[in-house]
């Protein structure tokens, strides 16, 4: 009974919920500092100095096979901070007319995906890494996984 009352809130909350008007040019790369010495370098990223939100959340994603594409979705709240750990791969905003491109391939150089936009990562070479910091914790109820859906909700 609890868990089809949460179900019928959720379906409520995504009906209601109007999708961030946000554009692809509200999209930004922030470069992190490096700290470099002969023995290599090293980046530090800080709660409410590097990038424009609280992190919540951290994941990645790895082992990812040749071609394979991830994302496809879109978020209501959810910002993040994604950058290329290892290797590198492209990420594809895209806000309903706008759609642009970033390459990620530097650790210290990443992409800050503000809401509302569906985004594709693609091209991932071997053996990358991608890191995401999200400024929420997991919550199936804000992803937009259907274009059609994300197209109508953006007009
Ligand atoms: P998804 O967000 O669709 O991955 P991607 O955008 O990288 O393609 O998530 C894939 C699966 O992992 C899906 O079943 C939800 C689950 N998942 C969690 O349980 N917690 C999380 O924090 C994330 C990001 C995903």
């Amino acid at each position: 009974m609890k868990k089809i009352t949460l179900e019928i809130l959720m379906i409520l909350k995504n009906t209601v919920m109007k999708l961030n008007e946000n554009t692809v040019f509200d999209c930004s790369m922030i470069n992190i500092s490096e700290i470099s010495s002969k023995s290599g370098n090293i980046t530090v990223l800080e709660n409410g100095k590097d990038i424009p939100f609280d992190v919540k959340r951290i994941y990645y994603l790895y082992d990812i096979p040749s071609g394979e594409c991830r994302g496809g979705h879109a978020h209501y709240q959810l910002e993040q901070y994604i950058f290329a750990a290892s290797g590198s791969f492209n990420v594809v905003v895209n806000d309903g007319v706008n759609k642009k491109n970033f390459f990620l391939n530097r650790p210290n150089k990443g992409l800050h995906i503000v809401p509302g936009l569906w985004r594709e990562l693609v091209d991932f070479s071997s053996g990358s890494i991608c890191m995401v910091l999200a400024s929420h914790k997991y919550d199936e109820s804000d992803y937009v996984r259907n274009f059609s859906k994300f197209l109508k909700l953006k007009t």
